[in-house]
């Protein structure tokens, strides 16, 4: 308990620092909770051989609740720009490919380690802070390494909207507000 207590305390400190020194990129002050976490992990494939990308993991509160729910940490390949945080994921998690880049750059960045598509995109990209153009070429990305069946699932602070910036050129097919989170967020979950 007094474990967990502590290392909650140190990604918080962390994740802090890390919104002072980049605000723009890191999006918010604290880590995504629990709740929000697994609302966002449930959208896993279910077949055990197929990948998941995450896209900015930060200390890693949704990287824990995919394997949680069941995810192989060798299926895991997490973008993540800040080598900070990158660094200090993959120490966490050292069967998962925890890559340090943009993850504007998904496509060549799979290729480098010989994946060819994903059974799931799980964004925790501030995509409020960038421009809708730039999200659209994410989302034209994301359409070309998901699987036909597979859920791109991205959260937003946005909570009245139900599709999040980014999401125009996919099938909604659920959304699920959270309220047990800093501040409270949507889950916003598509399809090809
Ligand atoms: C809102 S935080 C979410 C962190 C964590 N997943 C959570 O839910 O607490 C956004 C994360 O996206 C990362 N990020 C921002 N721009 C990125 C980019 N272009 N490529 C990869 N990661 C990026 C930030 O460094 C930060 O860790």
């Amino acid at each position: 308990m007094a474990r967990k207590f502590f290392n909650v305390l140190s990604d918080t400190t962390l994740f802090l620092r890390e919104w002072i020194a980049h605000p723009q990129r890191t999006g918010s002050v604290v880590p995504s909770s629990p709740r929000l976490a697994a609302a966002m992990a449930r959208w896993i494939p279910s077949d055990p051989e197929s990948y998941v990308l995450e896209l900015g993991p930060g200390t890693g509160p949704v990287t824990e609740a995919l394997l949680q729910r069941g995810l192989r940490e060798d299926r895991l390949i997490a973008i993540e720009f800040n080598e900070t945080l990158a660094a200090t994921l993959q120490k966490k998690y050292p069967r998962a490919h925890i890559i340090a880049g943009d993850a504007w750059l998904m496509d060549e960045l799979l290729k480098k380690i010989s994946v060819k598509s994903v059974g799931a995109v799980i964004s925790s990209l501030p995509l409020l802070n960038f421009t809708p153009e730039q999200a659209a070429a994410l989302s034209g990305k994301i359409r070309t390494v998901l699987q036909p069946q597979g859920h791109f699932v991205q959260f937003s602070y946005q909570i009245a909207k139900k599709r999040t910036r980014g999401g125009d050129d996919f099938n909604l097919v659920a959304s699920q507000l959270v309220w047990l989170n800093l501040p409270p967020a949507r889950v916003s979950v598509y399809q090809k």
